[in-house]
């Protein structure tokens, strides 16, 4: 696997979160949440059902009102107090459920709401052009951006769902949960599109309860548990053991048992496969 020789540097931070707090009745969602991602990073947001993910997502994308704390883009102070909000600041959001439209082709989805007009009409021809332009910039495989969405298949439309994050020119994407329907070659194909969306200088952030997607994309992972933050790691210093320990909150479960026996068993190695000449 080849991951860090092409990274880029790390840039500016373009969005952080401080002290965000939301509760729902008597469900204390989110407590103190911090997180912050920079230009051409990619954040994982990993956590058990229910830990915040989706709420910390939906307050970043301006669906909830945190009842405290404070969120900064681009250095500013701002309040997100609705999606249209989050949408004119730039940061997008991949929602899990996708939201597209299965009987309007892929040009219609990309534009829905925000379609562009040439005086009175609609911009069909020059809309066409951009997606176009949108799918090729993310190196997708669409046949044609003139069939229904309910045609492609579940890769497919998790692209098109993330070429239509893109139509704002956003600085911060937020997907949730991006491979949690789809099969092998599908998931990497997300993943290299996670990758193009980095390169780009996106902020991204990642939720999912893949480990292995997120060890083979993110840059960082923060992890919540119960709607608070339970650790940080950076990619490369995590192991899946300390990963799942930190999601359960406990170090003595059985994946963690078995992840650390794998693990052990690997660092051992049998004699004579390190330095393997195809690494
Ligand atoms: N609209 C809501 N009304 C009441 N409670 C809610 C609401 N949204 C979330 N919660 C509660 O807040 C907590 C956090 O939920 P959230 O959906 O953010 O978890 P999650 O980390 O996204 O979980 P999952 O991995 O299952 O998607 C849960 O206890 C949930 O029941
Ligand atoms: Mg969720």
């Amino acid at each position: 696997m080849t991951t860090s020789a092409t990274a880029p540097a790390r840039g500016k931070i373009v969005l952080s979160l401080a002290g965000v707090n939301k509760r729902f009745g008597a469900v204390q969602a989110l407590s103190d949440v911090h997180m912050e991602v920079a230009a051409g990073e990619v954040v994982a947001l990993v956590g058990d059902n229910g830990a915040g993910k989706s709420t910390l997502v939906k307050v970043i994308s301006g669906v909830y009102q945190p009842d405290d704390g404070e969120i900064f883009y681009d250095g500013k102070k701002v309040t997100v107090n609705g999606p249209s909000a989050a949408q004119d600041l730039g940061v997008a959001t991949v929602f899990q459920d996708l939201a597209l439209c299965d009987n309007l082709d892929v040009v219609a989805n990309l534009f829905l709401g925000q379609e562009r007009l040439l005086g009175p009409i609609i911009d069909e021809a020059g809309m066409e052009k951009e997606a176009w332009r949108l799918l090729r910039s993310l190196s997708a495989k669409i046949p044609s951006v003139r069939i229904p969405i309910a045609s492609l298949s579940g890769g497919q439309r998790q692209t098109v769902a993330i070429a239509r994050s893109l139509v704002g020119a956003p600085k911060v994407v937020m997907l949730d949960e991006p491979t949690a329907a789809l099969g092998v070659a599908q998931t990497a194909e997300v993943l290299n599109l996670i990758e193009r969306l980095r390169e780009s200088g996106l902020g991204v952030i990642l939720i999912s309860h893949n480990m292995a997607d997120v060890q083979a994309v993110a840059d960082r992972i923060v992890v919540m548990r119960l709607g608070r933050n339970a650790a940080e790691f950076r990619v490369e210093e995590a192991t899946t053991q300390q990963l799942v320990a930190a999601i359960t909150g406990a170090s003595d479960n059985v994946v963690a048992a078995r992840t650390a026996r794998s693990e052990a068993r690997s660092a051992e190695g049998p004699a004579g496969t390190e330095g393997d000449p195809d690494e």
